[in-house]
């Protein structure tokens, strides 16, 4: 079958304004659109620009918005459109050039939540223990592959005046530490979180979890750690 892709194209180093251009590529049922992007490049024009690695759904690299919806090229099959697909960079974020945008806002965003383990006692002998009750709070969001589908697909992100909304992504982290038995910085992530660009700021719009490749719950994750927020700040 024959495949219509309109897609994105803006070169800033050459190009006044973005524009689209349409490619017909040969591709089966169960390609990818992954597939056929990489046909493209290969056999009708390498200087389209778009960021993949590992084609499975696993690396996050390729989240674009695909006839309008945050998604990863890897994931959806050809079979799934009819007529031409139209693909577009993430919103939200800066394109560098055709479907590649600048994640750094993203990332310092993650970064801001500390995504790691604070510990305040020594090490045990062995590792920091953990039931598998425990370990069950937060599996849903270690599923989390950074691909920033969430955060591209969030209104209140899209929005300028409250664009310092830290997002989606950076909760489900927030989130996954939050509540994780061994993290000894409660206190520490609360204030970082209790804020109005911090969990207050999701209207629980259900954006990001319609559009989450992995299906984590992100926005009952986000209720979570507003309620966690309200008992803390109540149990004292
Ligand atoms: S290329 Fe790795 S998730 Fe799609």
């Amino acid at each position: 079958m024959n495949v219509e892709l309109k897609i994105f194209r803006f070169d800033p180093a050459k190009d006044e304004r973005p524009y689209y251009r349409t490619f017909e590529v040969e591709a089966e049922p169960m390609d990818r659109l992954l597939d056929c992007l990489n046909r493209i490049r290969w056999e009708q024009d390498s200087t389209l620009s778009f960021r993949m690695s590992c084609a499975h759904g696993i690396c996050g690299s390729d989240g674009m918005r695909i006839n309008g919806i945050c998604g990863l090229a890897c994931q959806k099959l050809v079979k799934d459109f009819k007529d031409e697909i139209l693909i577009e960079p993430l919103p939200v974020f800066k394109v560098i050039k055709d479907l590649v945008v600048d994640l750094d806002p993203f990332f310092e965003k993650y970064n801001s939540i500390k995504p790691y383990l604070i510990t305040k006692n020594p090490p045990p002998d062995q590792e920091r223990k953990q039931s598998p009750g425990e370990h069950h709070q937060f599996e849903d969001a270690l599923r989390c592959i950074l691909c920033a589908c969430c955060t591209a697909a969030c209104p209140i992100n899209q929005n300028k005046e409250t664009e310092a909304y830290v997002g989606p992504a950076a909760l489900v982290r927030a989130f996954r530490y939050l509540f994780d038995s061994r993290d000894e910085g409660k206190d520490e992530r609360i204030a970082l979180l209790d804020h109005k660009d911090g969990a207050w700021g999701c209207q629980t719009l259900w954006k990001c979890t319609e559009v989450c490749p992995k299906e984590i719950p992100i926005t009952k994750q986000i209720a979570q750690i507003k309620r966690g927020i309200y008992d803390s700040k109540h149990s004292k």
